[in-house]
């Protein structure tokens, strides 16, 4: 179907009408919109004692949820039947987005003695042992704000009830924002760092994004210096209203440090919301360099372990024990997932090795057979290193070591069967593999407009955490929740060393200048901008720098819009003496996630090496103390990698000062070959985009028969779709299917427009299965505008329904700047 001229004229006239702009939510199913329920944001210099005439007038029945300050806005209760778009249009508004609710991201808690002193890994990654032996920083007098959204807690209310019947109390340690010294280590880094604790809740269970905005503005009323949030969504675009409020905040003087998530296995795009402010902090995660484990020790050597989550404790077998290798026809270890794999084998009493492989069957099978068949226990190697999370089974002890362990007792076991396990009763410290690199679970960025996030790492995987953020409560944890408190404690220590509180993007670029980027295991390239940013903190780097290096990023965005021909990058010289910068230039590997056409970016991108070239004016340049030198850089786009693919390309511009002490500054680059508007939007693989229809009365669905008319009063239909990448706008269209001319738009549960709309997640966190949104079409008449306040009854005929999603980084003002999908012909 060709889509006309209509397309550029209504756009077009949105573009004049619209007073305000709703900024519809998305139907995601981590994502609850509480209906009626909106956040309102003013145009500078109006307030809402003005726009309370203008609800009045125009009978706008509602009921104030909250009022914000530093946000000129207020979130509020509709009861009359105003819709999103209805209030965008109240003269003085600016902008409308519905409330959501937000559901925490799961973190996987240890079952560890949080007591054991396990910090030292991650504190020697990041500099921070040397900065509090050698400075004694310890955080003192700066003031962390903790924004969590909690579960299962109850506390007496603070500015009322938020959301229908629901009591949402956002609730401070004690009665009021109780300032309290840490009874132990904040998160180790910056241990007498003052914080506030604000946790917001709701009787559900869940954080609402207007209950998280009070929260924030409160730690910031309450001299908050630094704040760390995470909100448990994905990724959309920077128009939230947190980040709207993040970057408020940060600009008067605040820091705002928020987890990049940890949808690491969806792929890229998929950088939270909280961090995608302009001037916040988004922080990926690196795993601890080292961690206090059980081990055995086996011919000679020790190998740690963990044991599976169901056997839940360290293992204790007798000597008699010995390990058994269960191997394959070919002598190869076997996965140990089918009971012939051990037929032959006496493993009666024994530990079995097998292999972790997860391509049959999981550790709960793999331990099954094993014990079906006699094994008194279970070794698993990793695969495809470090230490697998084992979920097994509570009657039998199953254990999983490192995949390099696995081949070293595999030839001691062949050298000599005899040779007896010997299962430690206490914990030591051990380098993993993997290790000091990237972890896997960190979410891959790059956002829906190419900005790079997420922005900086901390040390992340396997790591002492405050659990939850009630004091005295701890575990040892994995996930960007735990780099991002860190991260916000290596900021308190920068504070310190400067005697002064930094603004955000202050503090953001110093940490960004001396991060060190890191590689993936057993790699020899630096692993990409769009998983790491600017690598792992490295705070006795931050605190010893004497070059500020502007911007903290540089965005090169894609083949079309290509940013790079000409870019200024500042040195300033910050130190006491004259000092002599050597440009240089490290290129990261290039990460491919569309190959083969597949319309749902890959969960493992594929790392190759398409590099940009880089040229810069001068490859030396001296600096006298205090005084600033340009240099201008220009960026060539990478000659290798195809443009059909996509290529997220990236690396470092690095000046590194003459002197033996001095500290290296890079700025993080990143780009994507290809033409982004040719991005795959809607992923097909599934059959969606699609409209069911589903009878109540039979109660069966199915897609819509050419030239159904549906009969509203027993038939719903749904729009199902899947997003591989995000879109600045969605709609669903009615077009004449004879002319091709568009009728209007149809209304959905979500409205009719449903705005700009991030990525699906690959697979839907409560059911495992691939993720998809739904959109109930509501009732058979259509908007003739995304901002018309009435419908109107669509006269009998044939018509095509459309989804139609903008291409990235297009104006939308050209039938080519959309991707559409023709879901059904019916007729009216
Ligand atoms: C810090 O924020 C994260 C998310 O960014 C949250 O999940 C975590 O609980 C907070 N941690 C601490 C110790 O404040
Ligand atoms: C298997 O080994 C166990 C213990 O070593 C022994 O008691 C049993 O007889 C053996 N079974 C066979 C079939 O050899
Ligand atoms: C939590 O555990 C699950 C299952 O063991 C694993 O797939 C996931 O990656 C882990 N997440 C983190 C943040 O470690
Ligand atoms: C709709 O299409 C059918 C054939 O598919 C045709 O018979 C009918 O006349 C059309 N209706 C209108 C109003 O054009």
């Amino acid at each position: 179907m060709k889509i006309t001229a209509t397309l550029i004229s209504l756009a077009a006239a949105a573009g004049i009408v619209a007073a305000g702009k709703f900024e519809p939510s998305e139907a995601r199913p981590d994502v609850d919109i509480v209906e009626g329920a909106f956040i309102i944001e003013y145009e500078d210099g109006f307030n809402h004692a003005k726009a309370n005439s203008f609800f009045n007038s125009r009978k706008v029945n509602y009921k104030l949820r909250g009022e914000f300050n530093q946000f000129n806005g207020v979130s509020i209760d509709v009861r009359s039947s105003h819709k999103g778009e209805d209030l965008a249009k109240i003269p003085g508004v600016k902008r409308v987005w519905p409330v959501e609710r937000y559901q925490l991201p799961k973190q996987n808690l240890s079952k560890e003695d949080p007591a054991s002193p396990h910090l030292t890994g991650s504190h020697k990654m990041t500099g921070v042992d040397y900065v509090q032996k050698t400075f004694k920083y310890t955080g003192k007098g700066i003031k962390v704000g903790v924004i969590d959204s909690g579960v299962d807690y109850t506390h007496p209310a603070l500015g009322g009830c938020f959301g229908r019947g629901c009591r949402v109390r956002y609730g401070i340690i004690g009665a009021d924002a109780r300032k309290v010294k840490a009874p132990q280590p904040f998160v180790g880094v910056a241990p007498e760092v003052t914080f506030g604790a604000y946790r917001i809740f709701s009787c559900a269970g869940r954080g609402s994004n207007d209950n998280i905005m009070m929260a924030m503005e409160l730690a910031f009323n309450q001299g908050m210096n630094i704040i760390n949030m995470s909100l448990g969504s994905g990724s959309a675009f920077r128009s939230t209203p947190i980040a709207v409020l993040s970057d408020r905040l940060t600009a008067r003087g605040m820091s705002v440090v928020a987890s990049a998530g940890n949808d690491g296995s969806d792929g890229v795009w998929s950088v939270s919301n909280a961090g995608l402010g302009d001037l916040s902090t988004s922080v990926a995660s690196f795993d601890n360099i080292a961690q206090a484990y059980f081990y055995l020790s086996y011919a000679g050597k020790e190998y740690p372990y963990a044991f599976s989550s169901s056997w839940g404790k360290d293992i204790n077998l007798p000597a008699s024990a010995t390990i058994v290798p269960v191997l394959d026809k070919d002598g190869t270890l076997s996965d140990g997932c089918l009971p012939e794999s051990y037929a032959g084998t006496n493993v009666t009493g024994k530990v079995v090795l097998v292999l972790g492989d997860t391509t049959r069957c999981k550790s709960g099978g793999r331990g099954a057979a094993g014990k079906a068949a006699g094994a008194a226990g279970m070794i698993v190697q990793s695969v495809p290193f470090g230490l697998n999370n084992l979920g097994g089974n509570p009657d039998f002890p199953m254990a999983a070591i490192e995949n390099e362990a696995g081949n070293q007792i595999l030839a001691a076991a062949r050298k000599n069967p005899a040779s007896q396990i010997k299962w430690s009763t206490k914990k030591k410290s051990f380098r993993l593999e993997g290790g000091g690199t990237p972890s896997d679970f960190s979410s891959w960025g790059f956002d829906g407009e190419l900005r790079l996030k997420p922005d900086v790492a901390g040390p992340g995987g396997n790591i002492l955490s405050t659990y939850p953020v009630k004091l005295g409560s701890y575990a040892i944890e994995s996930g960007t929740s735990m780099s991002s408190p860190y991260v916000a404690g290596a900021h308190a220590l920068l504070f310190n060393a400067h005697k002064k509180i930094l603004r955000g993007q202050d503090a953001r670029q110093i940490l960004k200048n001396t991060a060190t980027p890191g590689k993936f295991f057993n790699s020899k390239e630096i692993a990409p901008v769009a998983k790491q940013g600017a690598g792992l903190i490295n705070i006795k780097n931050a605190i010893n720098v004497k070059t500020l290096f502007s911007p903290d990023k540089i965005e090169l965005l894609d083949s079309v819009h290509f940013a790079g021909k000409s870019v200024e990058v500042k040195i300033k010289n910050v130190g006491k003496r004259t000092a002599t910068y050597t440009l240089s230039h490290e290129a990261a590997q290039s990460a491919i996630s569309y190959r083969g056409g597949n319309t749902f970016p890959l969960g493992d991108p594929i790392l190759a090496k398409d590099q940009a070239t880089v040229k810069f004016s001068q490859d030396k340049v001296t600096v006298r103390a205090g005084q600033t030198a340009k240099v201008k850089i220009q960026f060539k786009e990478p000659k290798s990698g195809k443009a059909e693919e996509f290529p997220f390309y990236s690396g470092y511009i690095v000046a590194t000062p003459n002197g033996k002490d001095s500290v290296p500054v890079r700025i993080p680059y990143g780009g994507i070959k290809g033409d982004i508007s040719k991005v795959p939007i809607q992923d097909t693989d599934f059959g969606t985009p699609v409209l069911l229809v589903q009878n109540s009365k039979t109660g069966q669905s199915g897609p819509i028969p050419d030239g159904h008319k549906i009969n509203w009063a027993v038939e719903q239909p749904y729009i199902y779709s899947r997003l591989g990448s995000h879109t600045p706008s969605l709609s669903i269209r009615l077009f004449e299917t004879a002319t091709s001319k568009q009728i209007g738009y149809i209304n959905t549960q979500a409205g009719r427009d449903l705005g700009a709309v991030g990525r699906n997640r690959n697979l839907n966190p409560n059911t495992g299965k691939p993720a998809f949104s739904s959109y109930a079409w509501r009732n058979g008449d259509v908007f003739e505008t995304l901002t018309s306040a009435t419908p109107f009854k669509v006269p009998a005929g044939n018509y095509s329904v459309a989804l139609v999603a903008q291409r990235k980084l297009t104006k939308g003002d050209s039938p080519k700047d959309f991707e559409t999908f023709v879901l059904a012909k019916i007729s009216y």
